[in-house]
């Protein structure tokens, strides 16, 4: 399945997920195939993946690669994808070739000012590619209760999107996102139970929703 973490906002967290997503197939599904994209000049995603060469992990990871992805995914059970922020030729082009564009948002009100229209320019790309979904995940939630974000957030979601799947799961606001990061792990290598139950859920739920 080609997995593509998309957005057109900036810090949302395309990177951070795709990092521990990555990790998370790697611990719980061992026998998995993957391959790495990263086609944001940042390059976080290829990064990471190339820091943790020396500890004796590996995973392919194409930096740029931007056409031709289906042809590159043969034989590989997961490709992921960390998606340049910018609205391009590249970016449409990745997303008529995926199954499923996750796409973060954090829970502030410029970040959902401008998801409206990235979920409307996936949702273009759906003429071309009948088998791409969409897939909205809350990330950096804060993780006190009398917060209310994220109850406004997940209202304001409803009420500006009626295509996308909203994930249940929400994606908290954690240190451990980015320490673990800081040593090369995920953080399903780290130390917090609750971040790595999050990850686990994502991953399930990326799982049910492409093979349906
Ligand atoms: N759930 C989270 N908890 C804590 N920090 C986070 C979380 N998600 C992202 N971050 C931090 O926010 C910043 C932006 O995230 P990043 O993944 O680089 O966004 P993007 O790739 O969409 O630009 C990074 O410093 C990252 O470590
Ligand atoms: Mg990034």
């Amino acid at each position: 399945m080609i997995i593509t973490f998309t957005t057109r906002k900036g810090g949302a967290g395309k990177s951070t997920l795709a990092v521990h997503v990555l990790g998370a197939i790697m611990r719980e599904l061992p026998l998995a195939k993957i391959l790495a994209i990263d086609t944001d000049p940042q390059g976080d995603f290829s990064e990471f993946i190339s820091d943790r060469k020396s500890n004796g992990y590996s995973v392919p990871v194409l930096s740029h690669q931007t056409t031709n992805i289906k042809r590159q995914s043969n034989g590989y059970d997961f490709v992921l994808i960390d998606l340049a922020g910018r609205d391009s030729k590249e970016a449409v082009s990745i997303l008529r070739e995926s199954d499923l564009a996750i796409v973060p948002v954090r829970p502030s009100s410029f970040d959902l000012n401008s998801l409206g229209y990235w979920l409307g320019r996936i949702e273009a790309e759906k003429t071309e590619n009948l088998k791409l979904q969409t897939l909205v995940i809350i990330n950096a939630a804060s993780s006190n209760a009398l917060n209310k974000e994220l109850k406004e957030t997940k209202a304001a979601l409803v009420s500006i999107n009626d295509i996308a799947h909203i994930s249940n799961v929400v994606i908290r606001d954690r240190t451990a996102y980015r320490a673990s990061i800081a040593y090369s792990k995920s953080v399903h290598e780290w130390t917090d139970s609750k971040a790595k139950a999050e990850i686990s859920l994502l991953l399930k739920n990326i799982i049910e929703l492409v093979n349906i």
